[in-house]
């Protein structure tokens, strides 16, 4: 099967009627990318790619950058590194950009401007899908300007569609209380919205609080963990979303935690992965799918700057 196959992913079983303390047991395995690994080229699954002049040519395949926790502003050296992020893709034949939250450090409103501005070239070249983390959420709430002020919406283009889910909340001004919040009217909004999606269609469901547990990272979050406060829990709901969308998704997108994962759920009819990006600006690496037919034409593959 091909999602077994790639390096660092994880297959587990079947999630019907699992609950989030059965997904805290399941062993994974987190692969953060070497930044010593140059920059790679995905590796055909069909000759029906083209070379010439050093220029692959990939006709009918629609690309998707998937990228993370920014923190733009926190440090100099993450917009040094998100600059270079970009340049990659507008060097590349990457159609789709998708930023899954805390894009800011501290959501004020000259840090979402110096974003706007690293990515002036991007936007007016390529699609770029927004969606607000915690961050994004603590100062100037300047996550109505990336959905609008939507909680969840949907965007169809080519072969491909993006249903966005804001999981932001109030308390997320509070430091610490990062964690995210999805409500049921959002889940129906979400069972609504999938039904307009047409067959053939690749869907990913981009957001950005993980929708399974995963492992602590940082000091507050261990110290919550032992305290069963509820700061470094996955997304409430995050596994009745995932039987919502189970059989038709493809792909849902995360950020928030900064070390990548994946988890792949092998159905039958349409297998489901949750691929986590890490923070592109520390990692100084992204991940990019391409897509043709509905379908991943190539394994996923890291790009680093
Ligand atoms: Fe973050
Ligand atoms: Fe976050």
């Amino acid at each position: 099967m091909r999602w077994t196959a790639h390096r660092g992913y994880h297959e587990i079983d079947h999630p019907d009627d699992a609950d989030d303390a059965k997904f805290s047991r399941l062993p994974r395995r987190d692969y953060p990318p070497r930044n010593d690994e140059p920059p790679s080229q995905p590796t055909p699954r069909s000759a029906h790619f083209s070379s010439g002049g050093g220029v692959l040519e990939y006709p009918h395949l629609h690309s998707v950058a998937h990228i993370s926790d920014l923190h733009i502003d926190s440090l100099p050296e993450r917009s040094l590194a998100f600059k270079e992020i970009c340049d990659a893709i507008l060097a590349s034949d990457i159609g789709t950009v998708i930023v899954t939250g805390d894009i800011t450090n501290r959501g004020s409103v000259a840090e979402f401007e110096e974003f706007l501005s690293i990515t002036s070239d991007l936007r007016r070249d390529r699609s770029v899908i927004l969606l607000p983390g915690n961050h994004d959420r603590s100062r100037a709430n300047i996550s109505n300007r990336m959905m609008d002020g939507a909680r969840v919406s949907l965007v169809i283009r080519d072969e491909i569609a993006v249903l966005r889910i804001d999981t932001t909340i109030w308390y997320n001004r509070i430091r610490f209380a990062s964690h995210g919040n999805i409500s049921s009217a959002m889940l129906n909004e979400v069972d609504r919205l999938l039904t307009q999606i047409p067959e053939n269609t690749f869907v990913i469901v981009a957001l950005h609080h993980h929708p399974l547990p995963l492992p602590a990272e940082l000091l507050i979050e261990h110290i919550s963990s032992w305290f069963s406060l509820p700061f470094a829990e996955n997304l409430s709901y995050g596994s009745r979303l995932l039987e919502k969308i189970k059989g038709h998704c493809d792909l849902v997108l995360h950020g928030h935690r900064h070390v990548p994962s994946e988890i792949i759920f092998p159905y039958a009819q349409r297998p489901l992965t949750i691929s986590n990006a890490g923070s592109s600006t520390s990692l100084r690496a992204f991940r990019r799918f391409d897509i043709e037919n509905g379908r991943l034409a190539y394994e996923p593959t890291w790009i680093s700057v």
